[in-house]
């Protein structure tokens, strides 16, 4: 099995969420959302090493945090975690981490802020890469209707909902694939973005509610709530899971 290095972004410093602590160093449940989001890929026992992007000053913070990450991922040797610094802007944070990884065959970009992201959705990503698609994105069907409008608020257009979707992370590609994009950034919103302007055909499978993004105080009561009420249970459950 070829490579699979898992790059989380946990650089931003949004306080979106209404705490000082940068986002994905908020706790859910007591754990920090960056060791949800890592114990997660582990779990999912198709990640062979995890790249994690923080901000300067909490690197000593996310590697002793990290550092007793005990996961195995089922039949898979210990899986290895890294810290670096990060950048400004988040394709900052996702360029240091594909240069801490220049081994890799895959890389699956994956929001720490998505800290409850279920280890199967994980495994169906690297599935797809394993499997000869160059980029893989997990989507959801969009409940909303959703509307174009113009710099005055008023509406443009409606596009057909059954061909939208909202897209989650991880994101997987083909190692030289995102290196390629990378070299390009001109700013999209995500790494597929920047591999659709290449041209290169980008797969979706299917996404799962619970990989929400954690980005608002609202987000932050339904985690918490997840979490309490079992509906997402502790990681290690599902690398037994994964591992059987
Ligand atoms: O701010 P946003 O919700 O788009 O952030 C998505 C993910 O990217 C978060 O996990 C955040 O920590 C990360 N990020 C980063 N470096 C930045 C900005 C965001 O690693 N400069």
């Amino acid at each position: 099995m070829r490579p699979v290095v898992a790059l989380v972004p946990a650089a931003g410093r949004g306080v979106r969420l209404g705490e000082p602590t940068p986002k994905a160093f908020v706790a859910v449940g007591g754990t920090p959302m960056v060791r949800l989001a890592v114990d997660g890929l582990i779990a999912s026992g198709a990640v062979h090493r995890v790249v994690v992007v923080v901000p300067a000053e909490l690197v000593e913070t996310a590697t002793t945090l990290l550092s007793t990450t005990s996961l195995t991922g089922g039949s898979m040797p210990p899986v290895p975690v890294h810290v670096v610094v990060g950048g400004a802007e988040r394709t900052d944070s996702v360029r240091a981490g594909i240069a801490a990884a220049p081994d890799a065959a895959f890389y699956l970009v994956h929001d720490a802020a998505r800290a409850l992201t279920p280890p199967e959705l994980i495994a169906r990503v690297a599935a797809a890469l394993q499997a000869g698609s160059q980029a893989v994105v997990p989507a959801l069907p969009v409940v909303d209707t959703v509307k174009s409008v113009d710099d005055a608020g008023i509406v443009t257009g409606t596009p057909d909902r059954a061909h939208l979707r909202a897209i989650q992370t991880p994101q997987g590609f083909a190692a030289d694939l995102l290196r390629r994009a990378y070299a390009t950034d001109d700013g999209a919103t995500d790494d597929a973005g920047l591999v659709e302007r290449l041209g290169v055909a980008v797969r979706t499978v299917p996404g799962d509610p619970l990989a929400f993004k954690i980005t608002t105080p609202l987000d932050l009561h339904l985690a918490e709530a997840l979490l309490a009420d079992g509906t997402r249970s502790p990681v290690a459950g599902h690398a037994q899971a994964v591992a059987r």
